[in-house]
């Protein structure tokens, strides 16, 4: 057995698991995107607080293994203060790199992060 916690996980992840950014939820947020891996159950809420076509405040809450809560994360910090049409530009593979990177078998986790960020545009723009 290893002795490094980490495991295959880099410095980045470790950290934004260990200490996600943004976590929790907006009360009177502008709109919220639900999404759910039916692989493996997990399931990702992202609300969102949009002013002149800008995410001013993202949150999310994650029931999901440590790669989701870290790309949830990092997810919340790289959609902050972008317009929504940058934020939908937003892949999941910029936010694994963001990370440092993910396992090859952990990248689907971070689908999640870039399908919530979908979702809570796409119901911002129902709702108005
Ligand atoms: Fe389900 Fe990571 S194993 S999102």
């Amino acid at each position: 057995m290893s002795d490094d916690m980490n495991g295959p996980y880099s410095e980045k992840v470790m950290d934004h698991f260990m200490e996600p950014r943004n976590m929790g939820d907006i009360k009177d947020a502008d709109a919220v995107g639900t999404v759910g891996n039916p692989a493996c159950g997990d399931v990702m809420r992202l609300y969102i607080k949009v002013e002149d076509d800008k995410i001013k405040e993202a949150k999310f809450k994650t029931f999901g293994c440590g790669a989701a809560i870290a790309t949830s994360s990092m997810a919340t910090e790289m959609i902050k203060d972008k317009s929504l049409t940058e934020a939908s530009n937003v892949t999941n593979e910029a936010v694994a790199e963001a990370l440092d990177g993910l396992p090859p078998n952990k990248m689907h986790c971070s689908v999640l992060a870039q399908e919530a960020i979908e979702a809570a545009i796409k119901n911002y723009k129902e709702k108005k």
